[in-house]
């Protein structure tokens, strides 16, 4: 169901009962200072669905709960990712040489530049994490930016970053849920999605309202979540992988890339590249932090990242926060959201090493001008 207003009091209720205020901790301090039975809820409610069924009975029911299975997911995972990964929510290319921040921030660029986002352009940022790609992009560009998110404590955090880092003058981070957006028509000059439009439960639906909101001759630059070509959905090992995704990623239905590239044409954008970032010879693959392999790790500044993210720095964190659970300083229910990441990482480096899934799929679609 898309958002309604009593859903959006309700969410905006129980993020401030869960989370508290103050959102000037991240990471591990933030992770065990959570009111424990709003946790334990906001873990059930995320887990609710995904009880190993993939039956169509079962995808229609989360496809149906979309955003509240989603902001559930967010609300138990945003301290988890930041501690892990930082505070940008993302995969990127990784080139020999160059720092996982490093990385990270050229993924973003690249976006921004084949976007043509330029300054004093008023930008959409579609499911906008804590801001940390709108802070590059903004930086980048100059541009202003708003942030949509449908999950109110990460929209707390992005405008604290944005304060704290004097860049609130060109950013502002807005609740609402990307399928049935508050904007006017034709209202951005330019609108960017980072791994955000796989949790829709129709590209058709969030692609349509980005057309919507977009000017005329306006463009639409996504990097996509997808299964490629290769992949089966009746080989039931393919759809063990794609489901470990869902499972660990709070996404409703991974879907093939034609699923995207015809809802893009159905709505009306014209398409302009549609381009696998993954489908190269880069010595270092784009899971590598996932995949647990030490020649993958670049520099000294990044063993930390690279712990934190492989397999035994997973197995690590599982195990600490299982002794703070059972201790009773992490809420109940933080175990099973490792687990359900582990589980994610698994399928995540499966698909990438099987090429049956990218994270990375790339198109830049232009509005056209009104006749
Ligand atoms: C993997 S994160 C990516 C965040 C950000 N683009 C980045 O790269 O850091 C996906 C984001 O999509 C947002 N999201 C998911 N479903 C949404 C919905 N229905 N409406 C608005 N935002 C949504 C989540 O809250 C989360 O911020």
């Amino acid at each position: 169901m898309p958002e309604t207003s009593e859903l959006r009091q309700r969410q905006a209720e129980f993020a401030k009962e869960l989370h508290g205020d103050n959102v000037t901790k991240s990471g591990f301090s933030a992770l065990v200072s959570k009111n424990k039975s709003a946790q334990t809820e906001a873990v059930a409610k995320y887990l609710k669905h995904w009880d190993g069924k993939t039956d169509e009975d079962a995808e229609r029911r989360r496809l149906e709960d979309y955003n509240e299975s989603t902001h559930s997911y967010y609300n138990v995972v945003t301290d988890f990712y930041e501690y892990g990964w930082g505070s940008s929510f993302h995969f990127s290319r990784f080139f020999k040489g160059e720092s996982f921040n490093a990385s990270v921030a050229r993924h973003e660029h690249y976006l921004a530049y084949r976007a043509g986002i330029e300054k004093n352009d008023l930008v959409l940022d579609v499911g906008c994490g804590v801001g940390g790609p709108a802070r590059t992009i903004a930086r980048f560009t100059g541009c202003n930016i708003i942030g949509l998110n449908n999950n109110d404590y990460q929209i707390q955090k992005a405008n604290y970053y944005a304060k704290r880092d004097k860049l609130d003058s060109q950013l502002s981070f807005v609740k609402g849920d990307f399928m049935k957006m508050d904007f006017e028509d034709n209202s951005f000059d330019k609108v960017y999605a980072i791994e955000a439009t796989c949790h829709a439960p129709t590209f058709e639906g969030v692609y349509g309202e980005i057309y919507r909101v977009l000017k005329p001759g306006g463009t639409f630059a996504v990097y996509e979540w997808v299964m490629t070509e290769n992949y089966d959905e009746t080989n039931p090992e393919h759809r063990k992988i794609a489901y470990e995704i869902e499972l660990g990623d709070g996404i409703p239905k991974m879907y093939p890339v034609s699923a995207a590239r015809d809802a893009l044409d159905k709505v009306g954008f014209e398409v302009s590249e549609s381009l696998d970032l993954t489908d190269n010879d880069d010595e270092i693959p784009w899971y590598a932090p996932l995949s647990g392999e030490w020649r993958y790790v670049n520099s000294v500044a990044d063993l930390a990242t690279f712990f934190r993210t492989s397999r035994v720095g997973r197995t690590f964190t599982t195990a600490m926060v299982t002794v703070f659970e059972k201790l009773g300083l992490a809420p109940a229910g933080s175990a099973s959201v490792t687990h359900a990441l582990e589980e994610a990482a698994v399928g995540l480096v499966a698909g990438g090493e099987k090429k049956l899934f990218t994270p990375m799929m790339l198109f830049v679609a232009r509005k056209p001008e009104q006749k």
